[in-house]
């Protein structure tokens, strides 16, 4: 087979390198440093003709073929692969599901300011319990008639906040699994919908990358996007494209980096001679431009395929799988060649090295691009679940564990407050108080203050509160890393310190990942945030949904206010609500060869049955975990 790109692909590549280099090149550096969003370089790729290069004409595209759409996202990753995966995620994730799946009324009113780059477009799939396991999604669409009401949370949404439309996956039918999730089209300014701040990033950091928060969103029913029921195949189908998308973002880095490489390799001259004359530093150069060769080829192998509608998704895959590993250990050898020079902020190849990472991430892990590749190869085999009762059964346990959950709802703020004060004098003594400087990690009780605490004149009312419960002062991340309100040794979280008292009061933070796991070991957790949605309402014992600047007031004086607190005693740990004994679902079944017992409510883990399985809806093949006998030796106890 030979296979060349034509001389329209190359002639498009040299157009959209130049461009690269002469906008992007001279402010890459400082977009990476400053964590910003390149505005006007988004608005020259759609001045371009560039942000719809794969989608006809009539609808506001350049007509061209996949393997230009490659070539650009190659071309832009080469020179910052932020401004690559903007690309990306706009023409493969936000605009191809309208392409494929949309109406023609759809592809009018979407399609067309997303090809000629009037909108940006984004795809809202990943949730904090569906990363992976895409089909685990939680957001809810309830069928309101003329509507459909949008509810729940999305993270790591590439282009957030800047997009314009998002592609978003929600339940419509609960409990059926995969086939209960729809695809919607969601427009920012919706009201209820907030894409919230993007995040700080370890690489690609001029593409912004953020979480969405659906609130009661009116979701009109022509933006259902195909039909109910169809989410997921239409969110599959157009990672399926996505996946090429970000192998070209994977090989323009590390083309990038290898060109850079290669020049070092000349010019640096070490024991008299350049130091590519060595065999250490030129085989490297050898085996990096085989690896760029080979995921050049496999990429616009895929891209082809996608252009003439054969079944691309095991060679879209490969490609993404390959290009990625790859592109880590070229950026990983470029650097080794620039020495110390390599590790020094402001190199190009420095940069390349922290952008490559995400690529053996997002869109897929590589595991997962494993998983696909192996399921084509050998089929879906090991597949256990029975698709209907899957959800259900799996739903996953909240990341602080098992918590009361007790959402005072009734009466005003005032009946709320008091509520939940009568709830914590049961376990705390609001009589006695600590220092508010306090280490986290030593504190009995600490209030902690997130984003939504607004300016940081706020900060003297969550100060006050401290005083009032007692407590030392903490925050979430982006309170004490961006903007600053307190030192970062009071962040707690994932990263940052480890809270394992007693009593945690949460003020204004959503309750991402990250900083849940900071707070596991509480005792009790108490959320006050005015989204209802936010995720610390499911971590909670306690919550009150409110604003901060109504409830927190009234809270200090339903605690006895600030003043006349004894110091307080040595910390007790107070111990958390046991876990409740799983309610029998069905008979247990024995082994007669060894006597093991397959109990339901806690299934096979190590089969990958979930708990909740009923004995007979294993799967066939399924053979005791001890000593291998077949179903068919198993008797009911
Ligand atoms: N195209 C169309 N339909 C597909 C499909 C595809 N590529 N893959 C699966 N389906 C269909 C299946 O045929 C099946 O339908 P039927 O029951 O009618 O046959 C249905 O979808 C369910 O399939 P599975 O049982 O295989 O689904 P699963 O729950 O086991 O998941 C998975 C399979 C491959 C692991 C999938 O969950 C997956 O791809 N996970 C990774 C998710 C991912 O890539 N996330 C990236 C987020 S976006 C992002 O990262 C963007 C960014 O920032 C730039």
């Amino acid at each position: 087979m030979l296979f060349q790109t034509t001389q329209e692909h190359e002639e498009l590549r040299a157009k959209i390198r130049a461009f690269a280099e002469a906008e992007i090149k001279p402010v890459s550096m400082e977009l990476d440093q400053t964590n910003t969003f390149p505005d006007e370089i988004v608005r020259k790729l759609g001045e371009n003709g560039w942000m719809g290069i794969p989608y006809p004409k009539e609808y506001g595209g350049a007509g061209l073929d996949v393997i230009s759409y490659a070539i650009a996202v190659e071309e832009l990753s080469r020179v910052d692969g932020g401004v690559g995966v903007i690309l990306s995620a706009h023409t493969s994730l936000g605009t191809y599901p309208i392409a494929a799946f949309g109406t023609e009324e759809q592809k009018r009113k979407y399609m067309v300011p997303l090809c000629k780059g009037e909108k940006l477009g984004a795809f809202g799939l990943t949730e904090e319990n569906a990363g992976s396991d895409a089909g685990g999604t939680e957001t809810t669409a309830v069928d309101k008639g003329d509507y459909y009401l949008l509810n729940g949370g999305k993270i790591f949404i590439t282009n957030t906040p800047k997009a314009d439309i998002y592609i978003v996956f929600a339940v419509t039918t609960p409990e059926i699994g995969t086939k209960g999730i729809s695809a919607f089209i969601v427009e920012k300014g919706w009201e209820g919908f907030t894409p919230g701040e993007h995040y700080d990033k370890m690489g690609i950091r001029s593409s912004s990358t953020g979480p969405l928060t659906f609130n009661n969103v009116k979701v009109p029913k022509e933006n259902l996007l195909g039909e109910e029921g169809q989410g997921f195949k239409i969110a599959m189908a157009t990672l399926d494209g996505g996946r090429i998308g970000i192998a070209s973002q994977a090989l323009g880095i590390a083309q990038g980096a290898y060109e850079d490489a290669l020049a070092y390799a000349k010019e640096r001259v070490q024991f008299d001679n350049p130091i590519g004359v060595n065999q250490g530093i030129s085989f490297k150069l050898a085996d990096m431009a085989t690896k760029l060769k080979a995921a050049r080829m496999l990429n616009y192998s895929a891209a082809e395929m996608k252009e003439n509608h054969l079944r691309y998704g095991k060679d879209a895959a490969m490609a993404k799988m390959y290009a990625s590993d790859s592109a880590l250990e070229i950026c990983n050898d470029a650097l080794q060649i620039f020495g110390g020079s390599g590790f020094l902020k402001g190199m190009h190849v420095e940069q390349a090295y922290r952008d490559a990472k995400i690529t053996t991430i997002y869109e897929g892990t590589n595991e997962i691009m494993r998983v696909v590749i192996s399921s084509y190869i050998l089929g879906k085999i090991g597949k256990a679940h029975h698709e209907g009762s899957r959800r259900e059964i799996r739903k996953p346990a909240p990341i602080t564990g098992i918590r009361k959950g007790i959402i005072f709802r009734d009466g005003d703020a005032g009946a709320q407050v008091e509520a939940l004060v009568d709830a914590l004098k049961k376990d705390y003594d609001f009589s006695v108080t600590i220092p508010m400087d306090t280490p986290i990690t030593q504190a009995a009780r600490v209030v902690s203050a997130g984003r939504g605490v607004g300016e940081r004149e706020n900060m003297q009312l969550i100060e006050r509160l401290a005083r009032a419960a007692g407590a030392a002062l903490g925050s979430s991340r982006p309170v004490a890393e961006t903007l600053k309100y307190v030192p970062m040794d009071r962040y707690v979280g994932m990263s940052g310190q480890k809270f394992t008292g007693n009593l945690y009061i949460a003020c204004g933070i959503s309750g991402a990942k990250q900083h849940l796991k900071g707070i596991i070991e509480a005792s009790t957790i108490v959320a006050i945030n005015k989204d209802p949605n936010a995720p610390i309402f499911k971590n909670c014992d306690y919550g009150i949904v409110g604003d901060l600047n109504e409830v927190i007031p009234l809270l200090i004086d339903a605690l006895g206010g600030e003043e006349d607190k004894k110091p307080a005693p040595p910390m007790v740990k107070i111990k958390r609500p046991k876990l409740p004994k799983p309610s029998p679902i069905g008979p247990k079944y024995v082994c007669l060869g060894c006597g093991y017992e397959y109990v339901p409510e806690n299934g096979d883990p190590a089969a990958e049955i979930p708990a909740g399985t009923l004995f007979e809806d294993l799967p066939d093949g399924w053979t005791c975990p001890e000593c291998s006998e077949p179903k068919s030796r198993f008797v009911q106890e």
